[in-house]
């Protein structure tokens, strides 16, 4: 059968002559496909004698098999070459400096967050989370917020549409209900911090519809108001990084908590610019808000208290057997405070030269050992 010979000769050379996978497919085909060299062959086989058929069918099936894996041998030769030439093209060079105009750099907000969660987790504080989406019973009644309470006027809620059972979702206007969700998930001992995002529906110079808070939570059978007071301390210290700042517990009010009290930071100005601490000369007077031009003065940074009995009752925790401390801190006013930020709505302009201004570089990664700050 020459014909087969030149058939099979034909075939394996286009198979070896293809020089990309395209060109080996119509080999392929021309060979071995429907309307190919070979089958043209095997329809022929019906007029043959027994005998004939036998021995031709034998032959035209050796040459079948020996195009296809050719073909086989050749893809696999190709499909290499096709992934050489990718990566050859893809190659990146990893010993290449960064070009400075694309580094990236970290939010003061997402670093705040993680300085503040540094030195929370080093006195044995877990990070707990809930959703930004809330129900009136997490946000407000839980939290010892009924109904008819003035604050929750206070709170200038986003409530969402009202649902088929007459209530309606609201956007968390704090980070409390994360306490309520803890507490009704856990048992005590507690020791959460809650960072995240809260909104109100506020705009103007220090504030924006959406803002960040980080809360905190303690729970356990003897934790009282000095341990509440330990803390903090502990906290401003480590994170204005000033030793000696000084620290006030100004009573206050809070529906969640009893007794409450807010926070204050010494504060003085030094050469028009803001200090955390006392300045060592100049500071002449105490201002209850905030430092005068030359002088002293106290700034509130948080909100915190005992929790009220009616909360951790809401939660099913017996408020004769258990009692705790919590406390709540705006994150955009503590990171002004920290890194002299004079404008609130800034944080959220996505200004690129602001960011790269004010933002931190990503390996900069705060630890209480190796500095909360570069
Ligand atoms: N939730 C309060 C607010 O948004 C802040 C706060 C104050 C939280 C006192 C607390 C607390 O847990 O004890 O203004």
């Amino acid at each position: 059968m020459d014909e087969l010979d030149n058939i099979r000769a034909e075939a394996l050379a286009a198979v070896a002559g293809a020089a990309t996978l395209e060109a080996l497919d119509a080999a392929r085909v021309a060979a071995l496909g429907k309307k190919g060299a070979i089958s043209g062959l095997m329809s022929r086989l019906g007029a043959m004698t027994a005998d004939e058929r036998k021995a031709a069918g034998a032959a035209l099936n050796a040459v079948k098999d020996e195009v296809a894996a050719a073909i086989a041998v050749r893809k696999g030769e190709l499909d290499a070459k096709a992934l050489d030439e990718r990566l050859a093209r893809e190659r990146v060079d990893v010993t290449l400096p960064v070009r400075p105009e694309r580094q990236g750099r970290v939010h003061p907000i997402s670093q705040v967050m993680e300085e503040i969660a540094a030195i929370f987790a080093q006195m044995g504080f877990a990070v707990a989370e809930g959703p930004d989406i809330e129900d009136d019973f997490h946000n407000f009644t839980a939290l010892n917020i009924p109904a008819e309470h003035p604050a929750r006027q206070m709170h200038d809620t986003f409530y969402f549409g009202e649902k088929p059972d007459g209530t309606r979702n609201l956007l968390r206007t704090h980070t409390s209900p994360v306490q309520i969700r803890t507490m009704l998930t856990e048992k005590p001992p507690i020791r959460i911090i809650a960072p995240g995002r809260t909104y109100r529906c506020d705009s103007d110079m220090t504030h924006t519809p959406m803002f960040h808070q980080v809360e905190g939570l303690v729970i356990d059978k003897a934790t009282h108001m000095g341990h509440l007071k330990g803390c903090l301390i502990e906290f401003v210290r480590s994170f204005f990084e000033v030793d000696d700042v000084p620290v006030r517990f100004r009573p206050s009010f809070f529906p969640f908590t009893e007794p409450s009290a807010e926070v204050d930071i010494g504060c003085s100005r030094e050469g028009g610019e803001l200090k955390i601490g006392y300045a060592r000369e100049g500071a002449q007077s105490e201002n209850d808000s905030g430092p005068t031009p030359t002088g002293k003065g106290w700034l509130e940074i948080l909100g915190c208290g005992m929790v009220h009995p009616n909360v951790l009752r809401a939660c099913g925790i017996d408020p004769h057997e258990y009692q705790g401390f919590a406390f709540g801190m705006g994150v955009e006013r503590v990171a002004m405070l920290k890194y002299g930020i004079p404008d609130l709505r800034t944080f959220f302009d996505s200004d690129l030269r602001w960011l790269e201004h004010y933002g931190f570089l990503p390996i900069d990664v705060p630890t209480l050992s190796g500095g909360l700050t570069r």
